[in-house]
């Protein structure tokens, strides 16, 4: 086990403004042909599969950014980028000559944003995870359910996938805390809802990178077992705008509360960032056979991809 050269990558790509011309999934047969010649005939299936456009086109870039990764980090030409999955269903690349990852990595997708995080030449296991969620994607809905059947029973829709102590933390403790910034003085109605909503979504952010981590997903039979306590929400940013280079970031949140069965633990790297007024992103990395190795790793911000540049690596890389 070594943690000497690793290398973590966190890439983002905004898929709201690419291929324009294509109003339906079939379009993208033509209008992104060139994306397209670079998955294999399975993944390119499933794309085109995606009844909104929306879909298809974050399933494409999530499809690119994992062949990027490998070929870039495990230094393997684009065709041999060859995708697996693990045990526990978790999309992994396996090199064929040592039977080992030599990149771990985990992708996450909403309301047109796609989020990679990796982390490449580690000599031992790395388990990684990332969830992206986007406040305002059902706000109105949101707003409908919360007005017609009250708070809790929002929470209580959700609380199934909910560690023991949360759903009760959202409905009861959550206003009354005095680690919640970010409530508008005198706020009232709307603004309440808003707020309790973005805490809502920043627990599902949290425990989607995390579960998504370990791999095990909507099949882990201790979800109820693991907790996020006095969590808060990262202050909501200005807008952000697709550059090649790191996102504008309004507030990053390093420390939380995690328990499991009971007991607080401090097995990963858990880093939650906003992003833009209504986004945020959250990176999971740890290392369980020295969980030192992750807890010290730096999660800074993620680096914004444009299409053109993650093409033309691409292609450049078809026969390295
Ligand atoms: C399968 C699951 C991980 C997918 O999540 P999702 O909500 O569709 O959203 P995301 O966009 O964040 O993740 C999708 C990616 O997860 C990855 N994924 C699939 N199975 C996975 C697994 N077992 N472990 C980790 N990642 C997995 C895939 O790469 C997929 O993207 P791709 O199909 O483009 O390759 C999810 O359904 C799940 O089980 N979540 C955890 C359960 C939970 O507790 N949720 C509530 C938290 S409050």
């Amino acid at each position: 086990m070594g943690s000497g050269n690793v290398k973590i990558i966190q890439y983002l790509v905004d898929t709201r403004g690419l291929w324009p011309g294509a109003a339906k999934t079939k379009d993208l047969e033509s209008e992104a042909s060139r994306a397209l010649a670079l998955l294999t005939e399975d993944e390119k299936a499933a794309v085109l599969r995606y009844y909104f456009v929306a879909d298809a086109k974050m399933s494409l870039t999530s499809h690119l950014l994992k062949h990027r990764v490998v070929s870039v980090y495990a230094n393997v030409p684009w065709p041999e980028t060859k995708l697996t999955r693990d045990a526990k269903t978790k999309p992994v690349y396996v090199d064929p000559a040592t039977g080992k990852q030599p990149v771990f990595f985990n992708v996450s997708h909403q309301a047109g944003l796609v989020s990679l995080v990796a982390a490449a030449g580690y000599d031992g296991q790395v388990d990684v995870g990332t969830d992206i969620v986007c406040t305002s994607e059902r706000r109105t809905r949101d707003h409908r359910v919360v007005d017609t059947e009250g708070w809790g029973k929002f929470v209580d829709m959700h609380a199934d996938v909910f560690g023991r102590s949360e759903a009760g933390y959202l409905k009861g403790d959550l206003l009354s805390s005095q680690s919640q910034p970010g409530l508008p003085q005198l706020a009232r109605g709307e603004e309440i809802v808003d707020f309790k909503l973005r805490a809502f979504y920043t627990l599902w952010c949290l425990r989607e990178a995390y579960v998504k981590m370990t791999g095990e997903a909507l099949l882990a039979p201790w979800l109820e077992d693991l907790e996020f306590r006095n969590f808060r929400a990262p202050q909501p940013g200005e807008g952000f705008v697709q550059t090649d280079g790191d996102a504008y970031v309004e507030e990053v949140i390093r420390e939380h509360e995690v328990w499991f069965k009971g007991k607080k633990i401090d097995d990963a790297n858990i880093c939650l960032r906003s992003l833009g007024p209504d986004f945020m992103t959250c990176s999971a990395v740890r290392t369980p056979e020295k969980k030192e190795d992750a807890l010290g790793w730096e999660l800074g911000p993620y680096e914004f991809l444009t299409m053109d540049k993650i093409l033309s690596d691409a292609e450049a890389r078809m026969s390295t």
